[in-house]
């Protein structure tokens, strides 16, 4: 069964253009309920860890420096299947191939710099929920 919960973060571009109240606006339009949300900056080896699944790939230290060198809101999200209907929300990693209305088209700058971050499994909404929400911070 699908779950409801995701976990995404608004990245430093869209939080430097001031987009944090109309991404969250157009999320909670989409039926999501914050169950968590914060604002803060990663270091630089929070965001490695983070991002660790990734540490081969081409991207990974420039995808590191971009998401440490700026804040960030952290959120948990609730729907019925959250993760699904989240990435469909915010369209392709590449807002240039983003279909029309998704967050990413809207907001995003480029590939990296893509406005926001939505989890790619219920597995790891948990883990990266986790990451950042302790119990007492969930609502
Ligand atoms: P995210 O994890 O941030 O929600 O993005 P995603 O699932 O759509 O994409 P993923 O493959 O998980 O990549 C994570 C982030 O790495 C950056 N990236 N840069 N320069 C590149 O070719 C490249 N490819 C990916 C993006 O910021 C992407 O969101
Ligand atoms: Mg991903």
């Amino acid at each position: 069964m699908a779950g409801n919960i995701t976990f995404t973060m608004i990245k430093p571009d869209a939080v430097e253009a001031n987009n944090i109240g109309p991404i969250l606006a157009k999320i909670n339009q989409a039926g999501f309920r914050i169950v968590a949300m914060k604002y803060l900056k990663l270091s630089k080896d929070a965001a490695g860890k983070f991002y660790e699944v990734h540490k081969e790939r081409p991207f990974y230290g420039e995808l590191v420096d971009y998401m440490s060198g700026g804040p960030i809101v952290a959120a948990i999200l609730e729907k019925d299947n959250a993760v699904a209907d989240y990435r469909k929300l915010i369209g392709a990693t590449d807002p240039s191939k983003a279909e029309e209305g998704t967050i990413r088209k809207l907001f995003a700058k480029s590939i990296s710099a893509n406005a926001v971050h939505g989890s790619d499994s219920d597995e790891n909404a948990h883990i990266e929920s986790d990451f950042f929400f302790s119990k007492m911070e969930r609502f």
